[in-house]
């Protein structure tokens, strides 16, 4: 085997001891940790300043109806990632977030996250529109976007402040197909003629 074989066999079978599941209230420690990451605050829009108790009254408090899951290895919290959905005229829409602990970055954590999101938009929720923002230069996360159908609509200038400097984001989005009706079309009920 080459080294890239190798590089990729010890990477599934990485996958393979990675349990995916919906985020819960007791996560907001391990979710807090996480988001104060240097790596994970580098790349997202986090300040390093969270707590437990401060993401646990954000999330009872909110409005928005998310959908949170997180990655977990041999018991500990190891990535996390949430789709928020919009309303309104803007329904088919949502928003949405990922990181990965620093130490995991890099052996498809991420793009199980990932999958298990757009799987859920897709085919649970009908989403035709997912919609993020990344830092310009952080060339990991833009590629795991790229990879799910993700496409750059737009760069901000100066969006956000990183070791004291304005740095520029890129604004992106997948969009989908709208669901299929199950079953052949002759099943549909034709409109009402008026
Ligand atoms: C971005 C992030 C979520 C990716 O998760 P990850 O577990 O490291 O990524 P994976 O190992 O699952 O890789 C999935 C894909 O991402 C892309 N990717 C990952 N690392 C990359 C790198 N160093 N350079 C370029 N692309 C990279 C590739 O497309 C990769 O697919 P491939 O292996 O088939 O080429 C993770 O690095 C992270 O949490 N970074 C810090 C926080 C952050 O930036 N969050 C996103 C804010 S918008």
């Amino acid at each position: 085997m080459n080294r890239r074989t190798d590089a990729f066999t010890a990477r599934s079978a990485f996958a393979q001891s990675v349990r995916l599941r919906a985020a819960e209230l007791d996560d907001c420690q391990a979710m807090a940790d996480l988001m104060n990451l240097p790596g994970v605050r580098r790349g997202t829009l986090s300040h390093g300043y969270r707590t437990a108790e401060g993401l646990r009254a954000w999330l009872e408090n909110s409005k928005v109806d998310r959908t949170s899951i997180v990655a977990e290895h041999e018991g500990r919290v190891i990535g996390q990632a949430e789709l928020m959905a919009h309303d309104g005229r803007r329904s088919h829409c949502a928003s949405l977030g990922i990181g990965v602990h620093d130490a995991f970055q890099g052996r498809g954590v991420g793009a199980l996250l990932m999958g298990a999101l757009i799987d859920a938009a897709d085919t649970a929720f009908g989403l035709r529109r997912i919609e993020l923002q990344v830092f310009a230069d952080n060339a990991p996360a833009i590629g795991l976007y790229r990879r799910f159908g993700f496409e750059v609509e737009a760069r901000a200038r100066a969006y956000a402040i990183r070791d004291g400097a304005l740095h520029d984001v890129l604004h992106m989005a997948r969009l989908a197909p709208a669901p299929a009706f199950a079953g052949a079309a002759e099943h549909i009920e034709p409109p009402i003629a008026f």
